[in-house]
């Protein structure tokens, strides 16, 4: 089976694929545009890209045995996701490989925002010595708010508490028992979590609910000089409310490190505030993260196509299909070879969709979505952050996730 890896993934997980002996491997060693693309995809069952490579649907019409695009990263904008549900084509991300990676820039950033750190570096890096200036606060007895206890948010959630933090926590998909078990006070809506929280960070999905959830209404039931932090999706958090909270004193600063246009202009207004501390986007970027999607992405391509595995697909469940019956699967199960490729776009039953990809939490459109019920089991409304999801059909959240953190970590 053929194999093209179009964008540079790490070398080990390069290798996993070579070791391999039922595959060839290309690896192309530069960026290649659509034109340049198509005579090599006659004979390709995989292809594998970051973000540079776009899988367009002219890609897909030339590729005619193209079984799986595997995505080493979470955003899938580079590949057209419908034109390969239409081939029964898997579609797959490695939504778990920056967990850490993220969750660590968060606390830098939080850390970052506490103490002024950025500012007061930028002052010496200009001669100065302004000691008065740069008072921070302590985490200790703070509390945190989380919005969205997924991968990230939980790992944030276990780095604030071995600060003295207190975690106050919302999520409409975290069980009960789980916010126990991650020593989290899961609170039944944001107002409580805008009311109780120093520090509010937010950990969700971009969707049609969260978009610009957090906005001018949030920020007045928050506590006067509450810190917020992005490091999730650009948009999640209205920016030009954002600016007028910050100016207007009720909104104590900021840590963003993604943006609802990327990069955001040169005269963006958040640049021009000294609340404000930016990256950008550099959630996923450590040697590790790299280095872990490149492997978690070979061995998506290699379970699937050796096995008929199916995981972290966007465009399907956690699944199995083999002779007709559909099962979840965990990460590491590698069967032997006999995965039905024909029966990608058969419908899963929905019981197994309560087991899919969190990914799918990222397309709530997705044709094998299913409606969330959320904890407290109510039919949703459509009121942002209190009664979430009214006729939505989406992925998984919470649950899904912690089956699936538990196959990872
Ligand atoms: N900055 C970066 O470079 C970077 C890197 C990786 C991930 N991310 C982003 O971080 C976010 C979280 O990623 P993750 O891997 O933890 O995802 P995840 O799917 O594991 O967790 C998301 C959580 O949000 C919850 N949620 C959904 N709707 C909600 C709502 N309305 N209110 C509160 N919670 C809600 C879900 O139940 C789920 O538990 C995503 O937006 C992802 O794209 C950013």
């Amino acid at each position: 089976m053929n194999v093209l890896v179009c964008d540079p993934i790490s070398p080990k997980g390069i290798a996993l694929l070579q070791q391999r002996p039922e595959f060839a491997v290309t690896v192309l060693k530069q960026k290649t545009e659509e034109g340049a693309l198509l005579p090599l995809l006659k004979d390709v069952q995989a292809m594998i890209v970051r973000s540079e490579t776009k899988i367009t649907r002219k890609v897909i019409e030339a590729a005619p045995l193209l079984r799986v695009v595997g995505r080493a990263g979470v955003g899938v904008d580079n590949v057209d996701v419908d034109a390969a549900t239409q081939r029964g084509i898997v579609v797959m991300n490695t939504p778990g490989g920056n967990t850490i990676s993220t969750a660590e820039l968060t606390f830098s950033m939080l850390m970052a925002l506490a103490r002024k750190i950025p500012q007061a570096h930028l002052s010496m890096k200009e001669g100065k010595w302004s000691r008065k200036e740069f008072q921070g606060t302590e985490l200790l007895n703070k509390t945190l708010g989380i919005l969205g206890m997924g991968r990230i948010g939980s790992e944030v959630a276990k780095r604030a508490l071995a600060f003295g933090m207190k975690v106050a926590a919302y999520d409409p998909y975290l069980s009960l028992a789980r916010a126990k078990a991650l020593q989290v006070d899961l609170k039944e809506n944001t107002d409580d979590v805008y009311a109780a929280a120093d520090f509010i960070t937010v950990h969700m999905p971009m969707t049609e609910e969260t978009k610009g959830m957090v906005n001018a209404a949030a920020f007045a039931k928050m506590k006067r000089g509450a810190r917020i932090l992005n490091c999730a999706r650009g948009g999640i958090i209205n920016e030009a409310d954002l600016h007028a909270a910050i100016q207007s004193g009720q909104i104590g600063g900021a840590a963003l490190d993604v943006y609802e246009t990327e990069p955001p202009p040169a005269d963006f207004p958040l640049r021009a505030l000294p609340q404000v501390v930016m990256t950008p986007h550099l959630g996923a970027s450590t040697e590790e993260a790299q280095e872990n999607v490149g492997i978690e992405v070979a061995e998506a391509i290699i379970d699937y196509l050796l096995s008929g595995a199916v995981r972290n697909a966007v465009n399907l469940p956690n699944l199995d299909v083999r002779g007709g019956q559909t099962v979840f699967v965990s990460r590491r199960q590698i069967g032997p070879s006999g995965g039905a490729v024909g029966a990608q776009a058969q419908r899963p039953h929905r019981s197994h969709l309560r087991r899919q990809s969190p990914a799918m939490a990222h397309r709530p459109d997705h044709a094998f979505g299913a409606q969330r019920v959320p904890r407290n089991g109510r039919r949703q409304g459509s009121q942002p952050g209190q009664r979430p999801g009214a006729g939505r059909r989406a992925g998984l959240g919470g649950q899904g996730n912690q089956i699936e953190r538990r196959n990872r970590f």
